[in-house]
């Protein structure tokens, strides 16, 4: 199949390119690098050996030609049976300061994708969501029927609900279009070579690279948010997921046929603590990570586990990987990387 990968030079969407590859699909990668690398792509080239189409453009862009936003200019003639939409942006407090840039980039960005997929007679997409959507856990574990778009507390969540919703219209609209939209719980880890991973500007929003950062001298401490949850330590317990399995996730809701809109979970069903994920990466990486308690992160919820048998049973997909082997690669991407892309290779 022919695949076009909106941010496709992005964390979850180079991984996803390069086990599309590997199981014989055609990538096509648009994306504006403003919080990618090209490098990123180079990098899939160099591991599959096949060449990548890119298109450098900004999904959520008018249309200059129309002025309208029907279609950014840049996917006008461009051929492709489906498209994974991984384009966003997705720092959680940056979207509470900017709201509609969030709104804008993120809800835009999928209008013009639809649009364009009508127009070319693209028939398929798989919708980047997240378990963000439900808010507030009302039960754990969490399954599809979890209320969704519930008391969520910012706009980057929000903008995952609507788009959503947005994409289940489309596909009313258009019976035709099959629409898969994966609410990924937390991706961590790397591909096993060290080549690809993680690479986020700034100081890391998330866990992991962040733990990886200190783990390589780059920052001193961790702040552990809160010691006072109802959890086996008292730390936050997320459902941590390799970024491998997430992208064969991806692979299978491409493969599978199905009518209509479809969510699924993709998660381990395990949840780990933040002191657990500490430990794990000491253990892996060798090194120790100190640590202080802070004061909880507003938003925070204690406990986000998935229930992942739908996407088990329908997608005939499941995780293999463990949290250690997540660890391990996230240190071999982190300690060869320590620049991220733009710090070139230390190997
Ligand atoms: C966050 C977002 C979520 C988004 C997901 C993927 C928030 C509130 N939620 O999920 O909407 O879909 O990232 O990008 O930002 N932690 C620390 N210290 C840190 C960082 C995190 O203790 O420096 C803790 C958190 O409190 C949490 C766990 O580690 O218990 C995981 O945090 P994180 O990696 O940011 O993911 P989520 O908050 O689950």
């Amino acid at each position: 199949m022919r695949v076009l990968l909106t941010g496709g030079a992005g964390y979850i969407g180079s991984h996803t390119a390069l086990v599309l590859i590997e199981r014989g699909h055609e990538v096509i990668v648009l994306d504006d690098f403003s919080n990618s690398s090209v490098e990123a792509v180079r990098r899939v080239e160099e591991l599959t050996g096949s060449p990548i189409r890119v298109i450098d453009a900004d999904l959520s862009a008018p249309d200059p030609a129309t002025g309208s936003g029907v279609g950014p200019a840049a996917l006008a003639g461009v051929e492709f049976e489906a498209a994974i939409h991984f384009a966003g942006l997705k720092a959680v407090g940056e979207s509470v300061r900017q709201p509609t840039r969030y709104y804008r980039t993120n809800l835009v960005s999928t209008l013009n994708l639809l649009d364009a997929m009508r127009e070319n007679g693209a028939t398929k997409i798989v919708f980047s969501s997240s378990a963000t959507v439900y808010g507030d856990p009302q039960h754990l574990p969490q399954d599809e029927l979890h209320p969704v778009g519930v008391g969520l507390t910012n706009p980057y969540g929000w903008s995952k609900a609507m788009n959503e919703q947005i994409i289940r219209d489309a596909q009313a609209a258009r019976p035709e279009l099959e629409a898969v939209l994966l609410r990924y719980f937390n991706p961590v880890g790397a591909h096993p070579s060290g080549r690809i991973g993680e690479d986020p500007s700034g100081i890391p929003n998330n866990l992991m690279p962040f733990i990886a950062q200190v783990a390589v001298g780059k920052r001193e401490r961790l702040s552990v948010f809160g010691d006072g949850y109802p959890t086996v330590d008292g730390t936050g317990v997320r459902d941590y997921i390799h970024v491998m399995d997430l992208a064969e996730g991806h692979v299978a809701a491409l493969e599978r046929t199905m009518p209509g809109t479809t969510a699924y979970n993709l998660g381990s069903g395990t949840g780990s603590s933040v002191l657990e994920v500490v430990r794990a990466f000491e253990t892996a990486s060798g090194r120790e990570i100190p640590y202080e308690i802070v004061p909880a992160r507003p938003g925070d919820v204690a406990e986000m586990v998935a229930d992942p048998a739908k996407a088990n049973a329908e997608l005939g997909w499941r995780t293999t990987r463990t949290l250690a082997e997540a660890c391990a690669d996230t240190w071999a991407w982190q300690s060869a990387n320590p620049g991220g892309y733009a710090g070139g290779s230390a190997a």
